[in-house]
């Protein structure tokens, strides 16, 4: 009986298990396969689950059909619930149609070869039980992949309802916001996985201000400065609650860069053009549109025609001028226009107060 090994995957080989009680043919298998596939081997199918539970699992098994004790059938069967990865073949000297009906019809076998199988083809057969296998795995990393962007989606928008739940006047403001940056991203020609940065950067982008008292947000008139301070804080904690996402992906920096301006005259760095990474010139154009249209607890909306006038007087000075000729370019050629959200808004002629537009 040879006794099954258990090292580690040699070089990246794919794991095989050959189960038969003849151990002459047994051996023979090995050696013209062992430098393909790392092989292991078992003379029965009670050594063969032996073999599953110590060294498993294995990419693919092929057993024999006629063993003494468990039979190949019964075998690949019980290894189709105990490792349902686990590519099965079956081979048998025997060629029964009936045998290989009831392998078939149980679910057990990949593929069903008879004896003498010329080596050739059990190597490609293997080799093919190989492939599907790193098929199956392929679909099941597809498959979780895509329940963990569902997961992401259900978080980010958790995240972004939280936030404006404590800001009546926040309502919608970070879809409309991520709507417009995505709009003029696509006019600028952001790649997708760019897009999708941006997307999930303006659906969090206020994020920090739940660490602002809701009493600030929500209160009539003028802030101290100390409370206004505190508000100015909300890109820097938008940063520290989301920075140890993976540093290939960005949102955490255009968080903390959407109230920078290019003449260094913004917050919470106080960045120069150079310093403030695309996606967050791109949302601070549309955050400051947005802003601008919406009713504040200071003020009602501002309107439309206020908002890109105060695009396009200070393009190039406060707003990146590729970003603000997106956005003008938007509304004004592309008949772009930002959902209503909020009863009476209009084209109310009324001095921005920029200390209170976060
Ligand atoms: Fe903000």
């Amino acid at each position: 009986m040879t006794k099954p090994a258990c090292p580690g995957l040699e070089g990246g080989k794919e794991r095989v298990l050959l189960v038969d009680d003849d151990q002459n043919l047994l051996e023979s298998i090995r050696r013209l396969l062992k430098d393909e596939f790392e092989l292991f081997t078992a003379e029965s199918g009670q050594e063969a689950l032996g073999a599953l539970a110590a060294c498993g699992p294995f990419t693919v098994i092929v057993a024999d059909l006629k063993m003494p004790g468990m039979d190949g059938i019964e075998l690949l069967s019980r290894v189709s619930r105990s490792s349902p990865d686990t590519v099965r073949i079956l081979l048998t000297g025997h060629a029964d149609l009936q045998a290989a009906m009831d392998a078939a019809n149980l679910g057990a076998v990949y593929r069903f070869l008879t004896k003498p199988c010329p080596p050739e083809l059990l190597r490609l057969s293997i080799a093919a039980a190989c492939e599907h296998a790193q098929l199956l795995r392929d679909q099941r990393e597809l498959f979780a992949l895509k329940r963990c962007k569902v997961l992401l989606e259900g978080i980010v928008r958790g995240f972004s309802a939280l936030v404006e739940a404590r800001d009546v006047y926040l309502a919608g403001h970070q879809q409309r916001v991520t709507a417009l940056a995505l709009a003029m991203g696509q006019e600028l020609g952001l790649t997708g996985a760019e897009l999708e940065t941006l997307r999930i950067a303006g659906l969090l982008h206020d994020i920090g201000k739940v660490y602002v008292p809701a009493d600030f947000l929500n209160r009539p008139g003028i802030l101290r400065q100390e409370e206004l301070s505190v508000i100015q804080m909300h890109p820097e904690v938008g940063y520290d609650i989301l920075k140890h996402l993976d540093q290939d992906w960005p949102v955490a920096v255009i968080i903390r860069q959407h109230h920078e301006r290019m003449d260094g005259s913004g917050y919470p760095q106080g960045l120069m053009g150079g310093f403030i990474v695309q996606g967050a010139r791109i949302l601070a154009v549309a955050d400051v549109v947005d802003a601008m249209c919406s009713h504040r607890p200071y003020r009602p909306s501002l309107g439309i025609n206020a908002a890109l006038t105060e695009i396009e007087k200070n393009r190039g000075r406060l707003y990146d001028e590729r970003a603000a000729d997106a956005c003008l370019l938007l509304f004004r050629e592309r008949g772009y226009r930002l959902e209503e959200t909020a009863p009476g808004g209009g084209n109310v002629k009324t001095s921005l107060d920029k200390g209170r537009e976060t």
